[in-house]
């Protein structure tokens, strides 16, 4: 590997290789397994396909799609979430479900090609730069129908904005010590990691050949792609 790759094994931000942080991950973000079912009917995910999570975290939405799908490769960075979603998958009897330590930047997928690769609140771990070569990497990895799911914290702002959104976003997000994400999460997340605008995401995506089919706006914080090979 040249001497210039990013080196994405490493932590950015939260530390999610932190015993402690993994553990709160469910109840900070939330997760919830019905959530997970919905995405993937809306996703049509069937039981031929072959599905990579990239960032699977805790493994709430791998578990899921291994539940209903042919294969599923989970892949995270950190040892400690890829150990909880382990256990998590244990004793469930699903030897469909593979997990693979490695980053977007990192992981060299030696499966079929897969015909979804979901990434949930992840991206933003690379810097811009990184974002394209890492789609570049993913369309790789998917068949020559395959889609990708991108769901992250993007921000659909004008620069000018960004005090009064990014405060907004935190004021509506930041839960009390014990009972989710804190203000002072959220603002690692902002000063520490790489969310960035939409129209820099989109450019991304379309010049690493993929062509948006669907693109749901929650809000001036989080968007969800779906994309297809552009050719
Ligand atoms: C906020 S969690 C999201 C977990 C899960 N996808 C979800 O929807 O809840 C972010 C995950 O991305 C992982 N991560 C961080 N940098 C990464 C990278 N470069 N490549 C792959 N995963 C990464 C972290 O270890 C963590 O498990």
């Amino acid at each position: 590997m040249a001497d210039w790759y990013y080196d994405d094994l490493r932590q950015v931000g939260v530390d999610f290789e932190d015993t402690a942080a993994v553990a709160a991950y469910d109840r900070n973000q939330g997760t919830d397994a019905a959530a997970e079912r919905t995405l993937l009917d809306e996703l049509r995910v069937g039981s031929g396909h072959v599905v990579i999570d990239i960032g699977c975290g805790t493994g709430a939405f791998a578990l899921e799609a291994a539940r209903r799908c042919r294969t599923v490769y989970a892949v995270d960075v950190s040892a400690g979430m890829l150990a909880f979603a382990r256990r998590r998958a244990e004793g469930q009897g699903l030897h469909n479900l593979h997990f693979r330590h490695g980053g977007f930047l990192s992981y060299g997928h030696d499966g079929p090609r897969a015909d979804l690769l979901v990434t949930k609140y992840a991206f933003h771990h690379l810097p811009d730069f990184w974002k394209g070569v890492a789609l570049v990497r993913m369309k790789e990895m998917l068949g020559q129908d395959g889609r990708l799911f991108l769901r992250d914290v993007v921000f659909s702002f004008p620069p000018a904005e960004h005090r009064r959104e990014i405060d907004a976003w935190i004021a509506r997000m930041a839960k009390p010590s014990g009972e989710g994400f804190t203000a002072a999460d959220f603002a690692t997340h902002v000063r520490d990691e790489h969310s960035t605008y939409d129209w820099i995401i989109e450019g991304l995506l379309e010049r690493a050949g993929f062509r948006i089919e669907r693109k749901v706006r929650w809000d001036a914080a989080y968007t969800d792609y779906l994309c297809a090979k552009a050719a």
